[in-house]
């Protein structure tokens, strides 16, 4: 093997770029070429390619985002812009590619690797949706984030003695919900894989109230429904001040936290290392702090199930 490609693709995601960093330095180390593809599959079926030397990937760590640019390519979603792909690969003597994504993105990766290209895929979304590995590269930044935002919300609802409810990002998973929930002493979590029981929000409430607390803290994944919506039942029913803080994109940028870096690094150099052991249609995870190589298509079969240990303790410490 001498060269190989490197994309991200689908939302991006804080670490991503310390990713593609240890995807270079790493292929470097073992004398290999590396060609950035730019804006994912749509870069890849325009042959949008970018040589990327150890210097080229220096200044980056830190970096939200993505260097390399990101896409959701409906191209790419058919066999024709799939076979495309593969043409300016070969024209490119790519000999193998890392894709750094979600479950979007490797589903992509799946078909690149029936088609003969050798893939490798590193889990890269805030969402921690991805089964086969406990951790996805950019999710512990979005529950930071939402930390330092429910920190500052708590403020003024203490203030103004209000109920804040707080939307979160996963459109089907609430694992940023119910990490940042726990962490930001949220007093209810409200999150896709449970029925939502207003009933009980509103027990809460009430009882917090009656024990002299000024504010409430509930968080919402966006999964659930609108928070806005919600919001007005809430306040229908108890007939208290409520606001809504959407936090949308702002949970997808800004510089990664050590333990993203961290494990950006080690998944991006796993990758590279797996290519070179001849191995496709893998993709690199992280379980009980150690870095393993799962099956892609055996984890894309998997829904990811929140822990609902830890569901229940949020439901136990917001007593
Ligand atoms: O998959 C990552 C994610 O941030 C989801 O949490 C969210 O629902 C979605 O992407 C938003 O997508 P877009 O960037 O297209 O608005």
């Amino acid at each position: 093997m001498k060269r190989i490609g490197v994309l991200t693709s689908g939302g991006d995601a804080p670490g991503m770029n310390a990713a593609v960093r240890a995807v270079v330095r790493m292929a470097v180390y073992h004398h290999l070429e590396v060609i950035g593809v730019m804006r994912g599959y749509a870069g890849l079926i325009e042959g949008d390619f970018r040589p990327l030397s150890v210097s080229a990937v220096g200044d980056i760590i830190h970096r939200g985002g993505t260097v390399l640019r990101t896409a959701r390519s409906e191209e790419f979603m058919v066999p024709q812009g799939r076979r495309a792909a593969m043409e300016q690969m070969h024209r490119a003597d790519m000999e193998g590619l890392v894709v750094i994504g979600g479950d979007g993105s490797f589903r992509g990766a799946v078909h690149l690797s029936h088609l003969g290209m050798p893939v490798v895929g590193v889990p890269g979304t805030i969402d921690n949706d991805i089964a086969g590995t406990d951790f996805t590269i950019g999710f512990d930044t979005a529950v930071n984030t939402v930390v330092d935002a429910i920190n500052k919300i708590r403020d003024t609802a203490t203030s103004h003695e209000r109920v804040f409810l707080v939307e979160v990002m996963g459109r089907r998973s609430g694992a940023i919900a119910l990490m940042a929930g726990i962490a930001g002493g949220a007093e209810s979590i409200l999150i896709p894989e449970v029925p939502v029981n207003l009933d009980e929000v509103v027990t809460k409430i009430e009882r917090g109230r009656a024990r002299g607390k000024l504010h409430s803290i509930i968080l919402v994944a966006e999964g659930v429904g609108s928070a806005l919506e919600i919001g007005k039942g809430i306040e229908r029913r108890t007939g208290l001040d409520t606001r809504v803080t959407i936090l949308g994109h702002i949970q997808r940028g800004g510089t990664p936290t050590a333990f993203d870096r961290m494990l950006a690094s080690r998944m991006g150099s796993r990758a590279v290392e797996l290519l070179m052991e001849g191995a496709t249609g893998q993709m690199v995870g992280i379980q009980a702090q150690d870095i393993v190589a799962v099956d892609m298509e055996e984890a894309l079969k998997e829904q990811k199930r929140i822990d609902y240990d830890i569901y229940r303790l949020a439901g136990i410490l917001a007593i």
